[in-house]
Protein backbone atom coordinates (compact mmCIF):
# COMPACT_ATOMS: atom_id res chain seq x y z
CA UNK A 1 0.00 0.00 0.00
CA UNK A 2 1.50 3.42 -1.01
CA UNK A 3 1.79 5.54 2.47
CA UNK A 4 2.46 2.37 4.50
CA UNK A 5 3.65 1.96 7.67
CA UNK A 6 7.09 1.60 6.08
CA UNK A 7 6.68 5.25 4.18
CA UNK A 8 6.03 7.38 7.06
CA UNK A 9 8.50 5.42 9.59
CA UNK A 10 10.61 6.60 6.92
CA UNK A 11 9.26 9.86 6.99
CA UNK A 12 9.80 10.47 10.64
CA UNK A 13 13.00 8.88 11.21
CA UNK A 14 14.37 11.16 8.54
CA UNK A 15 13.76 14.70 9.60
CA UNK A 16 12.92 16.38 13.38
CA UNK A 17 9.10 16.89 13.54
CA UNK A 18 8.99 20.55 13.68
CA UNK A 19 10.69 20.53 9.75
CA UNK A 20 7.63 18.63 8.49
CA UNK A 21 5.55 20.50 6.50
CA UNK A 22 1.89 19.75 8.73
CA UNK A 23 4.25 20.80 12.03
CA UNK A 24 2.46 23.09 13.67
CA UNK A 25 3.69 24.74 17.26
CA UNK A 26 -0.03 25.30 18.43
CA UNK A 27 -2.23 23.46 16.73
CA UNK A 28 -4.75 26.56 17.04
CA UNK A 29 -7.52 25.68 14.79
CA UNK A 30 -7.67 21.80 16.59
CA UNK A 31 -7.80 23.28 19.71
CA UNK A 32 -10.98 25.75 19.38
CA UNK A 33 -12.80 22.99 17.73
CA UNK A 34 -12.23 20.30 20.48
CA UNK A 35 -13.06 22.79 23.36
CA UNK A 36 -15.99 23.48 21.72
CA UNK A 37 -17.53 20.09 21.69
CA UNK A 38 -14.69 18.08 24.32
CA UNK A 39 -15.63 17.86 27.88
CA UNK A 40 -12.89 16.80 30.64
CA UNK A 41 -13.32 12.72 31.75
CA UNK A 42 -14.65 12.99 27.92
CA UNK A 43 -12.60 10.02 25.81
CA UNK A 44 -10.94 11.97 22.92
CA UNK A 45 -9.14 10.23 19.74
CA UNK A 46 -6.56 12.09 17.76
CA UNK A 47 -6.50 9.73 14.53
CA UNK A 48 -3.60 9.87 12.00
CA UNK A 49 -1.81 11.71 14.93
CA UNK A 50 1.53 11.31 13.97
CA UNK A 51 4.19 13.69 16.53
CA UNK A 52 1.65 15.95 16.60
CA UNK A 53 1.22 18.59 20.00
CA UNK A 54 -2.35 18.48 20.22
CA UNK A 55 -2.18 15.50 22.87
CA UNK A 56 0.32 18.14 24.71
CA UNK A 57 -2.09 20.86 24.99
CA UNK A 58 -5.23 18.84 25.66
CA UNK A 59 -2.97 16.93 28.84
CA UNK A 60 -2.22 20.10 30.04
CA UNK A 61 -5.73 21.51 29.60
CA UNK A 62 -6.84 18.71 31.88
CA UNK A 63 -8.85 16.75 29.23
CA UNK A 64 -8.82 12.94 28.85
CA UNK A 65 -8.58 10.10 28.37
CA UNK A 66 -6.65 10.86 25.56
CA UNK A 67 -6.12 8.25 23.10
CA UNK A 68 -3.47 8.59 20.09
CA UNK A 69 -3.71 6.82 17.16
CA UNK A 70 -1.01 5.98 14.07
CA UNK A 71 0.19 3.55 11.37
CA UNK A 72 4.00 5.02 12.22
CA UNK A 73 5.51 3.35 15.34
CA UNK A 74 8.34 6.22 14.66
CA UNK A 75 5.80 9.24 15.02
CA UNK A 76 4.08 7.51 18.30
CA UNK A 77 7.69 7.55 19.52
CA UNK A 78 8.77 10.92 19.13
CA UNK A 79 5.51 11.96 20.92
CA UNK A 80 6.16 9.74 23.60
CA UNK A 81 9.64 11.13 23.99
CA UNK A 82 8.44 14.47 24.33
CA UNK A 83 6.11 13.92 27.07
CA UNK A 84 7.99 11.58 28.92
CA UNK A 85 5.78 10.75 31.73
CA UNK A 86 3.33 12.72 31.11
CA UNK A 87 2.80 10.09 28.43
CA UNK A 88 1.64 7.27 30.55
CA UNK A 89 -1.63 8.79 30.70
CA UNK A 90 -2.51 8.44 26.96
CA UNK A 91 -3.43 5.39 25.18
CA UNK A 92 -0.82 5.25 22.55
CA UNK A 93 -2.37 2.85 19.63
CA UNK A 94 -0.20 1.95 16.35
CA UNK A 95 -2.78 0.66 13.55
CA UNK A 96 -3.69 1.51 10.21
CA UNK A 97 -7.21 3.49 10.37
CA UNK A 98 -8.72 1.55 7.41
CA UNK A 99 -8.07 -1.75 8.87
CA UNK A 100 -8.66 -0.99 12.55
CA UNK A 101 -11.18 -2.32 15.50
CA UNK A 102 -12.30 -0.34 18.02
CA UNK A 103 -11.56 -1.50 21.18
CA UNK A 104 -12.79 1.93 22.85
CA UNK A 105 -15.11 4.52 22.54
CA UNK A 106 -14.74 8.29 22.07
CA UNK A 107 -16.99 11.36 22.22
CA UNK A 108 -14.35 13.72 19.82
CA UNK A 109 -12.52 12.03 16.89
CA UNK A 110 -9.82 14.33 15.87
CA UNK A 111 -8.14 13.93 12.04
CA UNK A 112 -5.92 16.63 10.38
CA UNK A 113 -4.44 15.59 7.81
CA UNK A 114 -5.26 11.53 7.55
CA UNK A 115 -8.48 11.59 5.82
CA UNK A 116 -7.54 13.07 2.69
CA UNK A 117 -4.35 9.95 2.10
CA UNK A 118 -7.35 7.44 1.07
CA UNK A 119 -7.48 7.72 -1.97
CA UNK A 120 -9.19 4.15 -2.70
CA UNK A 121 -12.85 3.77 -2.12
CA UNK A 122 -12.05 0.89 0.32
CA UNK A 123 -9.46 2.37 2.46
CA UNK A 124 -12.47 5.54 3.45
CA UNK A 125 -14.87 2.64 3.64
CA UNK A 126 -12.55 0.51 5.94
CA UNK A 127 -12.03 4.38 8.29
CA UNK A 128 -15.70 4.72 8.01
CA UNK A 129 -16.39 1.86 9.70
CA UNK A 130 -13.94 2.90 12.44
CA UNK A 131 -15.64 5.86 13.05
CA UNK A 132 -18.78 4.67 13.37
CA UNK A 133 -17.17 2.00 15.55
CA UNK A 134 -15.65 4.22 17.72
CA UNK A 135 -17.97 7.77 18.02
CA UNK A 136 -20.62 7.63 20.48
CA UNK A 137 -23.87 8.24 19.71
CA UNK A 138 -23.97 12.00 19.70
CA UNK A 139 -20.21 12.00 19.40
CA UNK A 140 -18.24 14.59 17.58
CA UNK A 141 -16.25 14.08 14.49
CA UNK A 142 -13.42 16.82 13.42
CA UNK A 143 -11.86 16.33 10.07
CA UNK A 144 -9.48 18.31 8.19
CA UNK A 145 -8.23 18.11 5.15
CA UNK A 146 -6.64 19.76 2.07
CA UNK A 147 -8.91 21.90 0.68
CA UNK A 148 -10.27 21.93 -2.99
CA UNK A 149 -7.76 24.91 -3.28
CA UNK A 150 -4.90 23.18 -1.53
CA UNK A 151 -1.91 20.96 -2.22
CA UNK A 152 -2.44 17.92 -4.63
CA UNK A 153 0.42 16.08 -2.84
CA UNK A 154 1.85 15.54 0.68
CA UNK A 155 5.06 13.89 1.56
CA UNK A 156 5.12 12.74 -1.80
CA UNK A 157 1.76 10.56 -1.92
CA UNK A 158 -1.87 12.28 -3.46
CA UNK A 159 -4.77 13.29 -1.82
CA UNK A 160 -7.92 13.90 -2.38
CA UNK A 161 -8.98 17.40 -1.56
CA UNK A 162 -12.30 18.51 -0.06
CA UNK A 163 -14.62 21.61 0.08
CA UNK A 164 -16.35 21.11 3.39
CA UNK A 165 -19.39 20.53 0.99
CA UNK A 166 -18.00 17.66 -0.90
CA UNK A 167 -16.50 16.32 2.60
CA UNK A 168 -19.83 16.07 3.90
CA UNK A 169 -21.31 14.34 0.80
CA UNK A 170 -18.63 11.59 1.24
CA UNK A 171 -19.00 11.12 4.58
CA UNK A 172 -23.18 10.92 4.13
CA UNK A 173 -21.96 8.16 0.93
CA UNK A 174 -19.58 6.10 3.60
CA UNK A 175 -22.45 6.15 6.37
CA UNK A 176 -25.99 7.22 4.88
CA UNK A 177 -27.89 9.64 7.40
CA UNK A 178 -25.67 8.69 10.70
CA UNK A 179 -23.76 12.32 10.72
CA UNK A 180 -25.27 15.81 10.61
CA UNK A 181 -22.78 18.65 10.00
CA UNK A 182 -22.32 21.24 12.68
CA UNK A 183 -19.88 23.37 10.75
CA UNK A 184 -16.59 24.66 8.74
CA UNK A 185 -13.99 26.48 8.32
CA UNK A 186 -11.24 27.45 6.37
CA UNK A 187 -8.06 27.15 7.16
CA UNK A 188 -4.67 28.62 5.44
CA UNK A 189 -1.18 26.62 7.05
CA UNK A 190 1.60 27.87 6.52
CA UNK A 191 4.46 25.39 6.77
CA UNK A 192 7.73 25.69 8.45
CA UNK A 193 9.67 26.32 4.74
CA UNK A 194 6.68 29.35 4.77
CA UNK A 195 5.16 27.75 2.52
CA UNK A 196 1.01 28.21 2.16
CA UNK A 197 -1.53 25.33 2.40
CA UNK A 198 -5.20 25.23 2.58
CA UNK A 199 -6.81 23.50 4.55
CA UNK A 200 -10.51 22.74 5.63
CA UNK A 201 -11.70 21.61 9.14
CA UNK A 202 -15.56 19.94 8.83
CA UNK A 203 -17.31 19.24 12.64
CA UNK A 204 -19.78 16.60 12.37
CA UNK A 205 -22.26 14.76 14.96
CA UNK A 206 -23.34 11.67 15.05
CA UNK A 207 -26.94 11.32 15.28
CA UNK A 208 -28.48 9.41 18.35
CA UNK A 209 -29.68 6.16 16.54
C1 LIG B 1 0.35 14.67 7.37
S1 LIG B 1 0.59 13.73 8.80
C2 LIG B 1 -0.45 14.57 9.97
C3 LIG B 1 -0.07 14.26 11.40
C4 LIG B 1 -0.92 14.97 12.46
N1 LIG B 1 -2.33 14.66 12.33
C5 LIG B 1 -0.72 16.45 12.43
O1 LIG B 1 -1.64 17.19 12.13
O2 LIG B 1 0.41 16.87 12.75
C6 LIG B 1 -0.34 12.27 8.44
C7 LIG B 1 -0.25 11.21 9.51
O3 LIG B 1 -1.15 10.16 9.22
C8 LIG B 1 -0.54 8.93 9.50
N2 LIG B 1 -1.26 7.95 8.66
C9 LIG B 1 -1.25 7.88 7.30
N3 LIG B 1 -2.04 6.88 6.88
C10 LIG B 1 -2.57 6.32 8.01
C11 LIG B 1 -3.46 5.23 8.23
N4 LIG B 1 -3.97 4.54 7.21
N5 LIG B 1 -3.77 4.92 9.51
C12 LIG B 1 -3.24 5.62 10.55
N6 LIG B 1 -2.40 6.66 10.39
C13 LIG B 1 -2.06 7.00 9.14
C14 LIG B 1 0.90 9.12 9.17
O4 LIG B 1 1.74 8.21 9.82
C15 LIG B 1 1.12 10.56 9.63
O5 LIG B 1 1.54 10.60 10.97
Amino acid sequence: MAGGQQHWDGVYGARPEDELTWFEATPSVSLDLIREHLRPGDPFMDIGAGASRLVDALLEGGFGPLAVLDLSSAALAVSRQRLGLRGDDVAWIEADITTWVPDRDCAVWHDRAVFHFLTGAEDRAGYARALSGALRSGGIAIIATFADDGPEMCSGLPVVRYAPEALAQELDRLLPGRFETLGARRHMHITPKGNRQRFQYSVFRKRDR
